[in-house]
């Protein structure tokens, strides 16, 4: 059974996917069940301070930038995009990034709190709390 948000990657060919209803089956692609992708934290040391999203409240919403050292933007190691979910799970916003950008996001929103999550080509899913 998936759960809504949940993202999940087919190790054959790439894909990852994100729930957006859930329900009982389970995710195939390439003829194989894919991968729950589970959020790398803070608590974890791998790398850390190059993946975690740090997140500003502005007069306009939030300010999110990806890590406190700055991650690569090259093509070989990029954060392909940031995700904001409002605490209350009723909005998204995903941005795509691209090799030379800056890893960050300016989110126009009026909820209190948001929880962040970015995806690096190299070393996944990350989030703040
Ligand atoms: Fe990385």
């Amino acid at each position: 059974m998936t759960k809504i948000l949940e993202m999940y990657k087919c190790n054959i060919c790439g894909n990852i996917v994100e729930v957006v209803v859930s329900g009982n089956g389970e995710l195939v692609c390439c003829g194989e069940v894919m991968e729950h992708l589970k959020e790398h934290t803070k608590d974890e040391e791998m790398l850390q301070e190059k993946h975690i999203p740090y997140v500003t409240k502005t007069e306009e919403g939030f300010e999110i930038k990806v890590g406190s050292i700055p991650h690569p933007m090259i093509d070989e190691h990029y954060i392909m995009f940031i995700e904001a979910n409002s605490s209350d799970k009723r909005y998204i916003k995903r941005k795509y990034l691209f090799p030379g950008e800056e890893p960050q996001l300016n989110l126009k929103c009026d909820c209190d709190e948001i929880t962040v999550r970015e995806y690096c080509n190299i070393h996944g899913l990350w989030t703040t709390d």
